[in-house]
């Protein structure tokens, strides 16, 4: 039985918890800067009041909490380990406009119609019932109140340069492994009708491109790194051409100056009217 009814469990990381919580920071860090530009243009404003849904390690809400000081955030997940993580993010003086809720998001046992903005980053991707989740959204937001999804599309997932021969095929296997687990790797191209069904309205989309010249390579590397994918060399899940095609763009991205790649996350939002 698994109680998230979702494909992530940070315990489960193959390269271990510490090593899963860094590559969570890095990989929230590489595009913050432009997914924080768009959640403005969205309409998040200093004051209203927040809710982040898959908190998570609490690295996304650090910077909500220093970019929007008179916000109350909560930070909401199932992971107690993640969420005692992201309480130790705030001092004493900045947690006293944060709380965090240990619950799941589809049933957040939250009051109705209390938040103003909710954000969703990198959890939808990982659900079995994104629409269950989406219609808990819209119960506890405020009518007016506005969702985000963050996420990816592996449609739209990325390119590495050099070219590699293996990465469509690569990709498809982790789209098709994911979904036999329950999750969807390719949900951002569903997100608008998804927060529809729910009864959003006002829905938009956005895209953030996160390129390693402007981001650095950093985010790319743990992203690739061959450690998180053994596990499935192992099983032969992924052929020993395509773990080493893997291994090979870490590697490159390291030390081959003309490497370089770039990423697309998705930005799905709508309004609780
Ligand atoms: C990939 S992590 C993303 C963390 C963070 N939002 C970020 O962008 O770095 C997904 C998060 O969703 C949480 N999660 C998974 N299933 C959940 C559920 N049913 N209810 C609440 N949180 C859940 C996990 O514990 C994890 O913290």
């Amino acid at each position: 039985m698994n109680p998230f009814h979702s494909t992530y469990q940070a315990g489960n990381a193959s390269i271990g918890w510490s090593a899963e919580v860094q590559r969570l920071k890095v990989q929230a860090m590489m595009g913050w800067e432009k997914e924080y530009r768009n959640l403005q243009w969205f309409g998040l404003k200093d004051g209203m009041r927040i809710l982040e849904v898959g908190c998570g390690p609490g690295f996304v809400m650090e910077q909500l909490a220093k970019q929007l000081p008179n916000s109350p955030i909560t930070g909401l997940d199932l992971d107690e380990n993640l969420l005692k993580h992201a309480e130790g993010l705030f001092d004493e003086q900045a947690k006293k406009n944060v709380d965090f809720v240990q619950a799941s998001v589809y049933g957040t046992g939250l009051p109705e119609c209390s938040y103003d903005f909710v954000v969703a980053r990198m959890l939808f991707l990982h659900l079995h019932k994104p629409e269950d989740a989406a219609l808990e959204m819209w119960r506890v937001l405020k009518p007016g109140g506005r969702i985000v999804i963050i996420d990816i599309d592996d449609g739209i997932f990325g390119v590495v340069q050099p070219d590699l021969e293996e990465f469509q095929s690569i990709t498809k296997k982790f789209t098709d492994m994911q979904g036999k687990a329950g999750g969807n790797r390719l949900i951002g191209r569903s997100l608008p009708r998804l927060l529809q069904k729910a009864g959003f309205q006002e829905i938009d989309l956005e895209t953030v491109a996160v390129h390693s010249d402007l981001a650095g390579v950093e985010g790319f590397q743990v992203q690739f790194d061959a450690k998180r994918f053994e596990g499935f060399n192992r099983s032969r899940l992924l052929s020993t051409k395509e773990f080493s095609a893997i291994s090979e763009v870490a590697e490159r991205l390291s030390n081959d100056p003309h490497s370089y790649a770039m990423m697309i996350f998705v930005m799905a939002s709508g309004i609780k009217v």
